[in-house]
């Protein structure tokens, strides 16, 4: 039994480009799947070759899944992309992706503990890690039969740390790149997880050939983190052969006689598609309503995210506030249109900061809101096409991330942006080491300054404006999907 090998490129990842609705009657609908990380990997192109192995993650992919067993799914639903789906127990998934994935992993990377109670790392966290291990070995599995000889293998995110090493223990003829969509951690942080752990996930990923990031930041902190806990050897940037140590950018990791070699690919967002996308007719429908919902001669301050922590939405709200507050010129004159779409909700971290979003934003609404003014516009269905409106319209883009892999939003609105937008950004977001330069940049957990810096973006002339969105768009493109993924293919 098994599938064929026949793939000679790779990509494993969680979330895979396609999720299922399952009806009643027992019949299946597919919807293309959300996040930053689909979105690149969206680019792959069916006439690649490739195969994209996922999980299975909600009851309607399950059921997707069975039905394919160990076949791709059915083309229809994918673009064209061969698929493999994987049906893992589900409460093996569960305690994989929202014990260790989404509790641990993404906290850890995203410096999201509150350190006097959390984390706690007792016997429900062994159960899951030794979950995570089962679900890597799925993956790690499943690819082995899908490549053939000397395939090229990309495996994305902090869900599938473990699968380089699994996967070269099982075929060692294979190349196997792991790219990471987070940030990483530095060291001090990292060190907060179990010993074991720590080093098992380093070691996980230095099973690959190659390690890759959204931002030299990133890579950096993974060789530091290489480096403290495993003890392994950093090669950098000018390192000689006599042996005299170079002073530049970490370039590889050596460790128990392997080298893995560190990368650097800033995802851009995708200029074609965008303004494609963003001059459809469902898009110039809710451009209307949108306008109608902010009113004339209103200016607005617009941001797009999943409800995440990371993401910093109630500061943001919070800044909004204040800017009301200290600079009322700007009560009845500008509306926060907040896209704040639900995430993770199996979480209860994620349930509760979803009512405080929605309980601030109702807060600044009682506060200052008048019969013809809403101050802040919440919405919470997620709809792609009215995040494009959106982006049309703003005059001020709020992107205020605690700390972020890279945030294509920062990229997206500058390219689709009609009549300028100014870009309010954390200087710990990824994308602030391609924008900084243009963006009016904040430290994420200053409320005040983070005010401050919306009324320097609502006050920023029209030309300026215009200038600096088009040196933004620029560098925003400047690594598109399709170019993103083939460097990746070509670096290995
Ligand atoms: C981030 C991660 C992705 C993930 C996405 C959506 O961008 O890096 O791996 O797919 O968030 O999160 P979710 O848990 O819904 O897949």
């Amino acid at each position: 039994m098994g599938a064929p090998r026949t793939a000679p490129i790779l990509v494993a990842s969680n979330r895979g480009p396609v999720s299922y609705g399952l009806g009643e009657d027992g019949s299946l609908t597919a919807k293309r799947g959300g996040g930053g990380l689909v979105s690149g990997l969206s680019a792959i192109g069916s006439d690649s070759g490739a195969v994209w192995v996922c999980a299975a993650l909600g009851e309607g992919d399950r059921e997707a899944a069975r039905r394919a067993g160990t076949s791709h799914l059915n083309p229809g639903d994918t673009g064209g992309q061969q698929v493999r789906m994987l049906d893992i127990a589900p409460d093996v998934f569960a305690a994989a992706y929202n014990g260790i994935a989404n509790s641990v992993l993404w906290f850890i990377h995203h410096l999201l503990y509150q350190t006097p109670v959390e984390p706690v790392f007792d016997a429900e966290f062994a159960e899951q890690w030794a979950a995570y291990e089962t679900y890597n070995a799925a993956f790690a599995d499943a690819l082995a039969q899908e490549a053939v000889a000397e395939a090229v293998v990309l495996v994305q995110d902090y869900h599938l740390a473990l699968v380089p090493a699994m996967l070269r223990e099982r075929r060692p003829d294979l190349r196997i790149g792991h790219f990471s969509h987070t940030p990483w951690a530095p060291p001090d942080y990292y060190r907060l997880l179990p010993d074991q752990v720590a080093a098992d996930v380093l070691r996980g990923i230095l099973g690959g050939d190659r390690a890759a990031f959204l931002t030299e930041r990133w890579a950096t902190a993974f060789a530091d983190c290489c480096a403290a806990v495993l003890g392994a050897e950093i090669v950098r940037d000018g390192d000689g052969d006599g042996g005299e140590e170079g002073s530049g950018a970490a370039t590889a990791v050596r460790f128990e006689g392997r080298e893995t070699r560190l990368g650097v690919h800033g995802l851009g967002a995708d200029a074609g598609f965008l303004r494609e996308r963003s001059r459809q007719a469902d898009v110039d429908e809710r451009l209307t309503s949108l306008r109608a919902q902010i009113g004339p001669g209103r200016k607005s301050i617009v941001r797009v995210d999943r409800t995440e922590l990371s993401k910093n939405i109630v500061r943001g709200l919070l800044a909004y506030r204040r800017l009301l507050e200290t600079r009322p010129e700007w009560r009845e004159r500008v509306v926060h249109v907040a896209f704040a779409y639900p995430s993770r909700q199996d979480l209860a971290v994620y349930r509760d900061y979803t009512e405080r979003v929605r309980r601030i934003a109702e807060e600044i609404n009682a506060e200052y809101g008048t019969e013809g003014w809403t101050p802040v516009a919440l919405h919470v269905k997620d709809d792609f096409a009215r995040s494009l409106a959106a982006y049309r319209l703003a005059d001020v883009a709020l992107v205020n991330p605690i700390r972020d892999g890279m945030n294509l939003v920062a990229k997206e609105v500058p390219v689709v942006s009609e009549r300028g937008c100014a870009l309010v950004l954390s200087r710990e977001a990824g994308a602030y080491a391609e924008l900084g330069e243009d963006a009016l940049v904040v430290n994420p957990y200053d409320v005040e300054a983070t005010a401050q810096a919306l009324h320097e973006a609502l006050r920023m002339s029209d030309g300026e404006r215009a200038d600096r969105t088009k040196r933004l768009a620029a560098a925003a493109t400047a690594l598109p999907p399709q170019a993103w993924f083939l460097a990746q293919l070509e670096a290995l």
